[in-house]
């Protein structure tokens, strides 16, 4: 029986300025991390591209380490054909510098005016490809508002064309537990306060695997392997 396949990217991305000074932000990766162990623990295969952060990767989990967004973009480029589930929770930084210097920069009289270009979107890039000959995949992404956020994770929701997006705040960042705002587009809020990341990983997981049920249902329908919806649903 081939179980679903669930990608998920975690942690930051790492855009190198010179050999020694980078760009990058403080997510710690726990709620990919979170998320992995559980899907692992119902049987799916998980792919967990994670970025430079010390983590333990749970039992069974295949780790594809990654520094820079443009390895991102590659890696899951490379992964998408056998993907079935998509969970974004990766903090990418949106700019990298224009160019890597070699060796330090030295310091030198003035400013240092730093040169930043636009990083791909990882998930709105795979977002363009969603559907396969199963059906459409299942894509969740997290969105990270210091305001405005609802409004603005709805947006983001129909741009990347997704399932469900989680909105929260800076506050979320590398603790255990937070206040989410849980969004499926075209159906109302609902607000998770103060929730751990390790029971939202289970609500999450539930989520998936009912959606996934439906999409190898899709492929069950048009003559193909049945044995896999039921292990989603599991
Ligand atoms: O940064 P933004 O708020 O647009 O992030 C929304 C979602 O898109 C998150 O799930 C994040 O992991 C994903 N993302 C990405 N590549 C980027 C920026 C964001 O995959 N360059």
């Amino acid at each position: 029986m081939k179980p679903p396949v669930l990608l998920i990217t975690a942690g930051p991305s790492r855009e190198p300025i010179d050999d020694v000074r980078y760009l990058s932000n403080g997510a710690s990766g726990r709620m990919g991390l979170a998320v992995a162990q559980v899907a692992a623990e119902k049987g799916w295969q998980v792919h967990l591209a994670l970025g430079p952060v010390d983590a333990q990767i749970p039992a069974g989990v295949i780790h594809h380490p990654f520094e820079t967004a443009r390895d991102l973009d590659a890696l899951t480029a490379q992964l998408w054909p056998q993907v079935d589930a998509f969970v974004a929770t990766a903090a990418v930084c949106d700019y990298r510098p224009q160019e890597r210097i070699p060796g330090k920069k030295k310091k030198a009289p003035g400013d240092w005016n730093l040169q930043l270009v636009r990083n791909p979107d990882i998930l709105e890039n795979r977002s363009k490809d969603k559907e396969d000959e199963n059906g459409p995949r299942i894509l969740v992404g997290f969105a990270l508002e210091s305001q405005a956020g609802e409004e603005e994770a709805r947006r983001k929701a129909v741009k990347k064309n997704l399932d469900l997006v989680l909105c929260n705040s800076p506050g979320n960042l590398g603790v255990a537990t937070g206040d989410y705002i849980w969004i499926e587009p075209g159906q109302p809020s609902i607000d998770l306060p103060a929730i751990s990341k390790d029971l939202l990983a289970v609500k999450l997981m539930e989520f998936i695997g009912t959606q996934v049920t439906l999409r190898r249902g899709h492929r069950a329908s048009m003559g193909n392997d049945e044995s896999v919806s039921q292990q989603a649903q599991s």
